[in-house]
């Protein structure tokens, strides 16, 4: 037995028990006539004493020979702690220890396996297992076995069945690349691996199986961010026979559960904003509600002055930052700079200081009297002592920035408080979106989404304002799902692949089967998938997912641990029937 107790249990009611414990040697203090040495495992640590008074020799030397990082069985008798340590469980006793042994040695770690570690990200990667052992990556690791545990027991009692579906598949587009993998036993030929099972749920519906989810892993070839691995965890749901309200009030209750069980919070509010007005009022499909700073048009009140640059702008907009009029004119002008550098964008910001006695003084005093900027402050909701920050230019790019703007003064201001939780519901997207650079419309969420009812005539006409079918579940500013009502018809398929610039032919040959499908009693259906690695990133106070993955991927999308991806061999090629043409 290599323990009978783990390290993160004992305390005084062990007293004078005799244990076994097992686990790697944390830290080791030699004090000369007293050896300490914590021992550590995934439940904690218990502090084993080696003294000259009660421990042999040749104990003790074996002791002072352990190395960080060993793993250790020992056996011994626990007894009161003469300095407590309040700071953790076990810290009331220690193990007087009677035998030792030694399981496996280590090497002294790259880094140090403590919570603020020295070890740098590129280190920890390569030596992930290690940075396993740490608690903040351990817990996370342990907080979504939580949440998974949790979403799969909600959705099995509310009768949702987990199905599994295939990996090796065609393309299933929802807007990135495919990872592809070729095929030996058909030569020239690849699977994709899929980027959701989405036509795959649609035909589980087809098959009547009604209510389907499934924890499933997806595979994108797009950059990485903070919120972005290639592959990553879908909670993926689809319901028949539901309209958007059912899946909506569905997955309301999903998110309800998963707060009040991993974090005892009760949520009562959960608002729904159309993506009209989330782009008017926030510049964002995905806005952080937690905090105010919604957007003020200002249109209307500051153009037509002699201020050109407002004059030519397609959208004039601003935001008050709470407090913001005790900035410096040193402060406006590095924050100037911070709304020009090129990941934000805009030429310039406007701004004007509400001062305590209800005052303004502005950049562009020459332009506006003290009306005007009453105006200002009325649209945009300042207050005494706040700072109005206006940009200008075409509509959706200031939106971008000054939403980028938004956010950054939040965090700034330390209005994003990890530890609230604000989810909405953002509906009523845009059916289909405009690539700039190409001129072509594709499916904003993807070609299955149903445009809303009676807008289907639109997309000849004006295909941008045809609204779709389409929510996306928000929290705390960061989409944490998507979903839609599908179109179920195989005519209306057909129409939608035409608009999003497919022949008959190439639909056929890439949907036929789906198209098929549809001839066979497809119900109405409709469902959504949650991004897991996401939502339980920020269930967890954080909007990095990377420590809330086992082995995730660098930003250059590589697993530095592995050295994956990597060349493969001649024979492997060959067997594949594949030939590189690499230039260099
Ligand atoms: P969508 O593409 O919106 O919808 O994806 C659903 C959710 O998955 C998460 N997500 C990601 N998380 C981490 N890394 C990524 N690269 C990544 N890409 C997406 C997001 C997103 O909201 N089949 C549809 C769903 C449906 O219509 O039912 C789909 O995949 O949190």
């Amino acid at each position: 037995m290599y323990r009978s107790h783990t390290c993160g249990e004992l305390s005084e009611s062990h007293i004078n028990k005799v244990v076994t414990l097992s686990g790697w040697v944390h830290k080791i203090r030699d004090k000369g006539f007293v050896t300490w040495v914590d021992l550590r495992d995934r439940y904690g640590i218990t502090q084993l004493v080696f003294d000259e008074d009660r421990t042999s020799s040749a104990l003790i030397a074996q002791a002072r020979d352990l190395g960080r990082e060993f793993v250790i069985q020992v056996k011994g008798t626990v007894i009161e702690r003469a300095s407590k340590n309040p700071n953790i469980p076990t810290g009331n006793i220690e193990l007087l220890v009677e035998e030792l042994i030694v399981l496996n040695e280590s090497k002294t770690p790259p880094f140090t396996i403590e919570d603020e570690t020295d070890g740098g990200e590129d280190i920890r990667m390569k030596y992930r297992y290690l940075d396993i052992r740490r608690n903040p990556v351990k817990d996370s690791l342990i907080f979504r076995s939580k949440v998974s545990m949790a979403v799969r027991k909600y959705l099995s009692d509310e009768g949702f069945i987990e199905v599994e579906t295939p990996y090796l598949i065609k393309s299933t587009p929802e807007g990135a690349r495919d990872f592809v993998v070729p095929s030996r036993m058909n030569e020239g030929q690849f699977y994709a691996l899929p980027q959701s099972p989405q036509t795959f749920k649609q035909l589980l519906m087809v098959g009547g199986l009604d209510k389907y989810f499934q924890i499933v892993k997806c595979f994108r070839d797009e950059d990485l961010r903070a919120d972005r691995q290639p592959e990553f965890t879908q909670i993926d749901c689809e319901m028949a026979y539901v309209e958007q309200e059912d899946i909506l009030n569905a997955f309301e209750g999903l998110t309800k559960h998963l707060l009040k069980e991993v974090k005892g919070i009760e949520i009562e509010n959960f608002p729904r904003m159309t993506f009209d007005d989330a782009m008017k009022k926030y510049g964002n499909d995905k806005p952080d509600i937690r905090f105010g700073m919604e957007f003020g048009e200002l249109n209307e009140i500051a153009q037509h002055k002699d201020f050109n640059v407002f004059n030519a702008a397609e959208l004039v907009v601003g935001i008050a930052v709470p407090g913001g009029n005790s900035y410096t004119r040193k402060e406006i002008d590095k924050l100037t700079d911070w709304v020009k550098r090129p990941q934000v964008g805009a030429l310039g910001m406007v701004y004007c200081r509400c001062n305590d006695d209800g005052t303004f003084k502005s950049s562009v005093d020459k332009f506006y009297d003290q009306d005007d900027f009453a105006k200002w402050a009325a649209a945009t909701g300042a207050k005494p002592g706040d700072l109005i920050c206006v940009l200008s230019g075409n509509t959706n790019k200031v939106r971008a920035q000054l939403s980028a703007l938004r956010m950054e003064m939040a965090e700034r201001l330390k209005l994003r408080n990890p530890e609230e939780f604000a989810p909405l519901w953002v509906i009523d997207f845009p059916l289909l979106e405009l690539d700039e650079e190409t001129g072509h419309y594709h499916a904003m969420h993807h070609p299955f989404t149903s445009p809303k009812p009676g807008q289907l005539e639109l997309l000849d006409t004006d295909p941008g304002a045809v609204k779709a079918n389409a929510y996306d579940l928000v929290l705390n500013g960061n989409e944490i799902g998507g979903g839609s009502i599908r179109i179920h018809d195989k005519e209306m398929q057909a129409t939608m692949f035409k608009h999003l610039g497919f022949t008959p032919e190439e639909a056929k040959a890439q949907f036929g089967f789906l198209m098929d499908a549809f001839q066979y009693g497809a119900p109405p259906h409709g469902g959504l998938a949650f991004g897991l690695d996401r939502l339980v990133a920020i269930l967890g106070g954080q909007e990095t997912i990377r420590d809330f993955i086992a082995f995730p991927k660098n930003n250059s999308g590589r697993d530095v641990m592995i050295d994956a991806p990597a060349a493969i061999d001649d024979a492997q090629l060959k067997e594949l029937n594949l030939k590189l043409d690499i230039q260099s």
